[in-house]
């Protein structure tokens, strides 16, 4: 008898400043997929979920817009849960932590850390603004990075050389809010003394799969560099939970955050009848986090550690992503390449293809997923319309015209099947270890037997004869029953399609059991159509609604980061192409023999490459960086097979290398090869 589990799973609390972007959707997808797996297996989970309502970036906003941080939240929460239901994103509870529930938890576990020792108070100085009488968060202070001396740096750390300082550090630092310079004050804060917690996490962190590897890695560079007390308390104005016995402290956003998923968890219980305490801290109970890397720090280190010491369960495991890209770029709100869940909803491509793609692309990996937007189409369109809605179409008319819709009471070949069948285990291993990309390739080479097995039985011809009528019966029950084993092995990454499909096919909801019954003598209903192509068109859209975004965004609000890990001007690195497609690109080494202006081009250089067989006249986007004075006589490189491209100024032949960040800030440098390379070797 299989025993069923009883799961609590949350994805991070969005901060409820800001409608939901695609990065967020991709971990609401990625839990999302899990838990409807989960839940399909038949095991208990607790899919929670709330917005993260306090923190000094809301408070400024809702002064900004001239209203109350509860009014912000509110509007807030409404744009959130639109958004989610349009994903399919299953939460069995969404909820705020700006709740009753979360306060009476937050209190409950101080309370306990305090009697277990675990507070302690310390004066400490810190800037403060006087125009706008607050104490400033360090993402509120700017200056030059004393190290490196890059301008227009965060109080925290260096985004350009990754130095972590203390924004006194800074050299002319002012208020980001007021442009003032900020004065010291000194200032009464709270603390939990996480120093004395290094033991405890050392243990906790090496029990198996808590973390991901990398996770780990992480963990033993911030254990062996020895931790600090958190500082857990923030001076008035801000919006949040007053600390008990204080008039004027609140607690810091990030130790009421975590434990709004105790709060959300808390109300749901208290709406069904469940007991909190007993569902939390029940030892067969396991508790699951999915996060973004960015706030790995929160949940491995000071959540384990703050639960541990007021007596509640800690997580069974950490669940940490990477980050979205959009077209190997990070989204960006100045290049206007934030694309937001209501961008994609607007742009009437089916959530359940963003969903599919997502999927098609998520390992149980830390690692960044690009949303190429290309890629996208060509793989959808592919994939789920081009081949597997494609099975059902296949056998559709014969079922509806010469079978009047109902299956065969009987299928004497059942080897397609067996075969589809077979692969459950090792598709629900894969669904279980978030392999996601794994399932969906497996799930996808199925597909395409069921094709092969079509274009080899060919119905199409049965069909004209007579005597193969009942031959076409059985191939068409196949189909069908085909479709619907891999339409369960579908169904967590799309659930709307799904739905739609047990609505054709007349059944209730699929579970994961179902993979081993067949649908025999059974009536199906008329097919209609069951999903959209997607056309470039409907992604242009996308980018258009992306673009003309209005943003309210301020300085301010801009500064809500809590990355721990600088971001860094590294572009990810790009997905991995294997020996073929590299050679296609032919590269050669090039001597500049002529470089000039070009009249009325703002960019561009012209050069005349030698690249010994021939002469090329090549076009680059190099001026800002070069007096073309200097190149001629050099040597480069150049892609010698791109297409050649008209422009205003004469036909391009080619192109030359070049090195950049991608904000072109630290320059524009072509590539200049050893001495002894010769014009016309190729390069490889
Ligand atoms: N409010 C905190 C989380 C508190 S959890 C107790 C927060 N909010 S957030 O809105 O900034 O981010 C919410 C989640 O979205 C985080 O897990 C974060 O890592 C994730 N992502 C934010 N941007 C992302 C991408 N571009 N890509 C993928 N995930 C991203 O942090
Ligand atoms: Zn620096």
């Amino acid at each position: 008898m299989k025993e069923y589990k009883t799961l609590i799973v949350t994805c991070a609390l969005p901060y409820a400043n800001a409608n939901l972007h695609l990065g967020h959707i991709l971990e609401h997808i990625q839990a999302d997929i899990w838990v409807r797996f989960q839940k399909m297996q038949g095991n208990k989970c607790y899919f929670i979920c709330a917005d993260d309502t306090h923190g000094t970036p809301i408070m400024l906003k809702a002064q900004e817009l001239n209203i109350t941080p509860e009014e912000l939240t509110t509007q807030i929460y409404k744009s959130h849960v639109e958004d989610i239901k349009a994903f399919d994103i299953s939460f069995d509870h969404y909820y705020t932590t700006n709740s009753p529930e979360s306060k009476e938890l937050v209190y409950d576990i101080y309370n306990k850390l305090k009697t277990n020792n675990k507070i302690a108070t310390r004066n400490i100085h810190q800037l403060y603004d006087e125009e706008k009488q607050m104490f400033l968060p360090d993402r509120y202070i700017k200056g030059t990075c004393p190290k490196c001396k890059a301008e227009e740096q965060y109080g925290d750390n260096c985004e350009v050389c990754g130095t972590f300082y203390s924004p006194t550090d800074l050299i002319d630092y002012y208020s980001v809010i007021s442009g003032t310079k900020p004065v010291i004050k000194k200032s009464e804060h709270y603390f939990f003394k996480l120093s004395e917690c290094g033991d405890f996490l050392d243990n906790w962190l090496n029990r198996n799969n808590r973390l991901q590897q990398e996770a780990i890695n992480k963990m033993h560079e911030w254990l062996s560099s020895g931790l600090q007390d958190w500082d857990i308390s923030r001076d008035k104005p801000y919006f949040g939970f007053l600390i008990p016995g204080t008039t004027d402290k609140y607690f810091y956003v990030w130790l009421d955050a975590p434990i709004g998923y105790m709060g959300s968890l808390l109300n749901f219980c208290k709406q069904n009848n469940l007991d909190f305490q007993q569902l939390w801290n029940d030892p067969q109970t396991e508790i699951y986090h999915f996060f973004g890397k960015d706030v790995l720090y929160f949940h491995a280190l000071f959540w384990p550690a703050v639960l541990k010491y007021s007596g509640y369960n800690t997580p069974t495991s950490l669940f940490a992503h990477g980050f979205l890209t959009l077209n190997g770029q990070k989204m960006s709100k100045s290049r206007k390449t934030f694309i937001n869940a209501k961008h994609l909803i607007e742009s009437k491509i089916p959530t359940n293809l963003f969903r599919y793609y997502i999927g098609s692309k998520l390992t149980s990996k830390v690692e960044d997923i690009d949303f190429s937007l290309d890629d996208f189409v060509f793989k959808v369109n592919s994939e789920l319309v081009g081949k597997f809605v494609n099975i059902a179409a296949r056998s559709s008319s014969f079922m509806d015209k010469l079978f009047n819709n109902k299956t065969a009471t009987t299928i004497k070949d059942t080897s397609l099947l067996n075969r589809i069948s077979s692969q459950e285990s090792e598709i629900a291993e894969h669904y279980t270890n978030r392999e996601y990309a794994r399932a969906l390739r497996l799930i996808m080479s199925l597909v395409d037997e069921v094709n092969i097995y079509v274009d080899n039985i060919k119905p199409w011809a049965l069909a004209k004869d007579p005597q193969q009528l009942e031959l076409l019966h059985e191939v068409c029950s196949i189909l069908i029953n085909a479709f619907r084993l891999i339409t369960i092995y579908l169904k967590p990454v799309t659930p709307q399609l799904a739905l739609d499909i047990e609505k054709y096919l007349n059944i209730k909801e699929l579970q994961w059991s179902d993979v081993h019954s067949l649908l025999l003598d059974h009536n199906i209903n008329k097919y209609t159509h069951l999903i959209t192509r997607i056309d470039t068109k409907m992604t242009e859209n996308l980018m258009n609604l992306a673009q003309n975004e209005v943003t309210l965004q301020t300085t301010a609000t801009e500064a809500t980061s809590n990355e721990i890990t600088p971001s860094s001007q590294y572009e990810p690195i790009a997905d991995i192409i294997d020996y073929d497609d590299f050679s296609k690109l032919d590269l050669r080494i090039a001597k500049i023999v002529n470089a000039q202006y070009v009249e009325g081009a703002d960019k561009l250089l012209q050069l005349t490459l030698d690249i010994g067989c021939e002469t090329r006249n090549v076009f680059a986007g190099i001026k800002s960086a070069y007096d073309p004075a200097t190149l001629v006589g050099k040597h480069t490189v150049m892609v010698a097979n791109l297409a050649p491209r008209k422009m205003k100024f004469g036909l391009s032949q080619g192109m030359v290398l070049a090195a950049s960040f991608d904000d072109k800030n630290s320059g524009v440098y072509i590539l200049e090869p050893h001495d002894g390379a010769k014009p016309g070797m190729r390069v490889k």
